[in-house]
């Protein structure tokens, strides 16, 4: 691997990190103390600012906590700090992120049930029905809006009015989704709402963030299983001082700042969306072009990241792809799916139609160099 930085970096078709803007990277030429009244300020501006994002306020009974640590960090705090001693989980899944959850209640010794459903269809809100009306221990329910295993848009508002109307708790994991796809925080239903900084904001890996309806989080006193991933504390040490706790990301915090008024220049989430829904349009039509064919109908699809099949080609090889398509400044992502070979290509970051373009171009050449029959069939 060459020595990072490269003169130009490469342009990354994942689903984070993410290629991010140049005021996102230069945010983070500062060294910013982590009790400063500055830093501070911005913590407590990011925290409003990111209700405000979700279209919900402290003013309407929201709050927002933000955690160190990957996305992952984000949901296990959630998962381990707001099912009551004597509660169940149930964790709707189709996909690795719906499973991780199920692994995260069963490290934290919670009951739990996992309802399936296959990696390529989204879960049924009547089977979720069943499941609630089965079984009167279940406290909480927990889902994936985008599974970015797949790409798959699981329809959280239906499933949040079955959740609602069974009067437990709903959270739902929005990592790859939130900021840019439009959600009704108060029409799904959901309580806890976790994503992180280096997704559809745009920003940089260093912490993830939870948006709790108060009530529902105060709630949860004493419950607890970890003392740095506890929710309710880590949002009363906001509240004391608008401080972490512990010690902060504090770059990832500068770049994070920049990165939403980014997206408020932009024009907010609707116009997020309509950049990512054109990356993904742009992208469809020159893989398709090329022959390639995504594993998703077209209903269930998300414009975040889009998996297609490997080529039938004997000639064609993902390693050596992959490692050709990067020597053309592009990265792309591998599959995640147990049982169908695939590939996946990202369309949020700072990404617009014309690197889909470039990118179809690079994948057209790698395709080539490998000796492989364009169009492919797949
Ligand atoms: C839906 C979803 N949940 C959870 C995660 C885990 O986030 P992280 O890898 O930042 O821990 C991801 C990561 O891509 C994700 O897409």
């Amino acid at each position: 691997m060459s020595p990072l930085p490269t003169a130009k970096d490469r342009l990354l078709f994942t689903p984070g990190p993410l290629t991010t803007s140049l005021g996102v990277k230069q945010a983070m030429l500062h060294d910013a103390g982590s009790w400063h009244f500055e830093f501070s300020e911005i913590v407590r501006s990011v925290r409003e600012e990111l209700l405000a994002v979700a279209g919900v306020s402290r003013s309407t009974g929201w709050e927002c906590v933000l955690m160190q640590g990957s996305g992952t960090f984000g949901v296990e705090s959630v998962i381990t700090s707001t099912v009551p001693p004597d509660g169940k989980l149930l964790v709707v899944s189709n996909g690795a992120y719906g499973e991780r959850i199920g692994q995260m209640a069963a490290a934290a010794r919670i009951p739990d049930q996992v309802l399936r459903f296959p990696e390529t269809e989204p879960p049924a809100a009547v089977e979720v029905d069943r499941a609630l009306a089965a079984d009167p221990a279940i406290s909480q329910v927990a889902l994936v809006h985008c599974e970015t295993t797949t790409g798959i848009l699981n329809p959280v508002t239906e499933i949040g009015r079955v959740v609602k109307r069974h009067r437990r708790v709903f959270a739902v994991d929005a990592m790859s989704s939130f900021g840019g796809l439009p959600l009704d925080l108060e029409a799904a239903g959901i309580d806890y709402l976790i994503s992180s900084a280096n997704k559809c904001i745009e920003g940089v890996p260093g912490f993830s963030f939870v948006l709790a309806r108060r009530d529902a989080l105060l709630a949860t006193e004493g419950w607890a299983r970890s003392l740095s991933l506890d929710l309710l504390g880590q949002w009363k040490g906001f509240e004391k001082n608008d401080q972490f706790r512990f010690t902060p990301p504090t770059h990832a915090l500068l770049a994070f700042a920049q990165a939403l008024r980014e997206l408020a220049d932009e024009g907010g989430v609707a116009a997020r969306n309509a950049r990512y829904a054109a990356n993904h349009r742009t992208l469809l039509a020159g893989m398709g072009a090329l022959g390639f064919r995504p594993l998703l109908r077209p209903e269930v699809q998300s414009p975040i990241i889009t998996a297609f099949h490997f080529p039938k080609d004997t000639a064609f090889e993902f390693d050596g792809f992959y490692r050709r398509l990067s020597d053309r400044g592009m990265i792309i992502y591998p599959g995640k799916l147990t049982q169908v070979n695939t590939f996946r290509i990202g369309t949020i970051g700072r990404l617009f139609p014309a690197d889909l373009e470039q990118l179809v171009h690079a994948v057209a050449g790698a395709l080539r160099d490998l000796g492989c029959r364009v169009p492919v069939a797949s």
